[in-house]
């Protein structure tokens, strides 16, 4: 095992981060059961603080509590920014780890990224690499300036390291190790499978819908649009409905709130945890969102689905997997839905790596490195 103790600051902020760190956290306990010199600790942002929305995905994921929560709460992208930034540099103080670790594209992703690189602290980054091109989307900055700062960057598919090698990016600071989201679908597919599905409703007679994206559901004409199309989709197959707390907050404001919730056949749900998400999907005749992980859960479970936007950070998804990009024409995405009720779904392929392993390859790779020697220490920079 590796010689240099390593010590080890885990970061996990938001709902799509919690599936991330799960297989993570499990492979580092299990090289520390092995003899591993390693220590974790699991550091929460509080970026997500409802129950809903976080605690339920730790007791799903069986991930332990957080040893440290910052609580930071919502807020606009410059205040949380700097909250999360504000809380975690004391942090790194006191604990002086030899690598932080972050995952995906949240705001807490590139506020704990950018703390820890300037005390010197090496940054590795879980899901680099992926990019839409589209910077009006707060995630693409986040991805930009996270990686750019990242001295080790796991990749899920080569298209990824295609994107940091044309960014200049070192080629031996990128590891591709495929998708730790996918590890924690693999793990708990079988018990989400078993879960009963809502009343009258049965396998494949039905269609899941998410809905968050600031571009989708903060302007009144296009949620509404959104949702006429989903209203027309939903008379020829019932549409079970998650909200996220932005968009349930965005259908009441804007008045769209009460004919929804008269529809039977649109079933509006409070925001689901993850077995029970995943319990949904995998039995669903197609998905709609705007997400990202979901793409990359249907084309991994072989269901069909539509995206709401115009472009994807994740175009393997596209190009192997079950994934169609509609954007937020109405039109559109009807039509993309009667193309799947009419039979034509397209069949995909699972991306290479995407085999339930990639946490372990992440563990290895790290302790390989042991505790990483800045070119400056966290103590000079205190004296200095
Ligand atoms: C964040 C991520 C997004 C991810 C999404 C998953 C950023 C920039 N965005 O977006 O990439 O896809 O999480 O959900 O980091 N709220 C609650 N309870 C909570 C959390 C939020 O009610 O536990 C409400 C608040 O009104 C808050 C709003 O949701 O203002 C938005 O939360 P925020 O964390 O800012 O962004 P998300 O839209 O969730």
């Amino acid at each position: 095992m590796n010689a240099v103790p390593l010590k080890l600051l885990l970061v996990a902020g938001a709902r799509p981060n919690f599936m991330k760190v799960a297989p993570i956290v499990e492979a580092l306990r299990q090289r520390q059961k092995a003899g591993a010199q390693v220590s974790l600790k699991l550091v929460h942002t509080g970026q997500h603080y409802d129950a809903l929305m976080s605690d339920a995905f730790f007791a799903d994921l069986g991930i332990p509590q957080p040893d440290i929560n910052l609580n930071v709460g919502s807020g606009s992208h410059a205040e949380q920014t700097a909250r999360v930034m504000l809380h975690f540099e004391p942090v790194c103080l006191a604990e002086r780890p030899d690598w932080v670790m972050v995952v995906g594209d949240v705001n807490s992703t590139l506020a704990c990224a950018l703390t820890a690189v300037k005390l010197h602290i090496a940054v590795a980054h879980v899901e680099a690499g992926l990019r839409s091109g589209d910077r009006g989307m707060p995630e693409e900055i986040n991805r930009l300036c996270t990686d750019a700062v990242s001295d080790l960057l796991f990749t899920t598919d080569e298209l990824a390291d295609e994107n940091l090698l044309r960014e200049n990016i070192p080629p031996g600071r990128i590891s591709r190790v495929g998708n730790t989201m996918i590890d924690t679908l693999y793990r708990n597919l079988a018990r989400a499978r078993a879960l009963p599905l809502p009343e009258g409703v049965r396998p494949a007679e039905f269609a899941v819908l998410t809905l968050h994206r600031p571009r989708n559901v903060d302007s009144r004409d296009t949620l509404a649009g959104l949702m006429e199309a989903i209203v027309r989709i939903s008379r020829r197959i019932r549409v079970l409905f998650p909200v996220h707390p932005r968009t349930r907050r965005n259908l009441e404001d804007f008045g769209l709130m009460a004919p929804l919730a008269a529809n039977e056949n649109l079933v509006l749900m409070p925001p689901l945890g993850y077995l029970a998400f995943l319990g949904l999907v995998c039995r669903a005749k197609m998905v709609l969102t705007d997400s990202g992980g979901i793409q990359e859960e249907t084309t991994v479970l072989g269901i069909p689905c539509i995206t709401m936007r115009e472009n994807t950070e994740r175009p393997i998804t596209c190009t192997m997997g079950t994934n169609v990009l509609t954007g937020a024409d109405p039109g559109r995405v009807e039509s993309a839905a009667s193309t799947v009720l009419g039979g034509a779904a397209p069949s995909g392929r699972v991306p290479h790596l995407w085999d339930g392993h990639a946490a372990e390859r992440i563990a290895d790779a790290l302790l390989a490195r042991g505790g990483w020697s800045p070119a400056h220490s966290t103590a000079e920079m205190l004296a200095g």
